[in-house]
């Protein structure tokens, strides 16, 4: 059919699986989140030199493991023997860095709506669009709600399309463009994920009003969380999963 599932948009989701409580982007963070109540949590995927599927925000693995150099480079062997845990604190080390499969294996077993952000390294987009997306059909076949992909690459969401049509997209912006609602209609996306920073009243209502989800990145107090639920914002992505009540 040529119709696109929705995603629930949970009105809070954990920031990197499980904000700033737990390592971001590994299962210890994502088991932060189901104990705070959360059941949307975002991650970042990018590939590993052997084309799987993986977490980790950055294009280097340094800041967040014992690891060195660049991600791109590094086969998911290499990358499973990295400590993704350790700088956060010594009761998370060894912790390591998930693939999209282990991710995809918990959040099924927990009810857990996931919004993965197609994050490639440099010069990998197209590839990282294509086989993100054919891996979330693959692992989410059987699922009542498909996984949400999101990317600031246009060429990743192109190439997303392409390969998996039905898998639900949307574009992540730091600031919205004055053509938001174009670049929405040419990327088939269902949604606008952007800065809370640069959103307004005005420009959340016009948003909603054309048809579009509507998601703000990184809200972390509650009278910010409150302001854009009441604009009409359908979900905030924290790191305070403390501070933000769950539901
Ligand atoms: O998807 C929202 C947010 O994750 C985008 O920024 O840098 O945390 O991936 P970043
Ligand atoms: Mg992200």
């Amino acid at each position: 059919s040529g119709s696109t599932p929705a995603w629930p948009y949970p009105r809070f989701i954990a920031h990197r699986g499980g904000g700033v409580l737990a390592p971001e982007n590994t299962l210890a963070g994502f088991r932060e989140g189901r104990r705070y109540g959360y059941c949307g949590a975002e991650c970042d995927v990018k590939l590993s030199a052997d084309d799987v599927c993986f977490l980790l925000h950055d294009d280097t693995v340094e800041r967040t493991s014992n690891g060195h150099g660049a991600a791109a480079a590094m086969s998911m062997a290499q990358l499973a023997r990295l400590d993704a845990g350790g700088w956060k604190g010594a009761a998370f080390a060894g912790e390591p860095m998930p693939t999209l499969d282990n991710v995809a294996a918990y959040c099924l077993a927990q009810d857990i709506a996931l919004n993965i952000e197609i994050k490639p390294c440099p010069g990998r987009e197209k590839d990282t669009g294509a086989l993100v997306a054919a891996a979330a059909a693959r692992l989410w076949a059987a699922a009542p709600v498909p996984p949400l992909l999101s990317s600031f690459s246009a060429e990743a969401l192109r190439a997303a399309r392409e390969a998996v049509p039905h898998v639900p997209r949307a574009w992540l912006v730091e600031q919205v463009p004055a053509d938001w609602e174009t670049g929405l209609r040419e990327l088939g996306c269902i949604a606008l994920h952007c800065d809370y920073l640069g959103l307004s009243a005005e420009l959340a209502a016009a948003i909603k009003q054309a048809g579009f989800q509507l998601l703000c990145y990184t809200v972390n107090r509650p009278a910010d969380a409150e302001r854009l639920l009441a604009w009409g914002v359908d979900s905030v992505c924290t790191d305070r999963l403390d501070l933000l009540a769950a539901g």
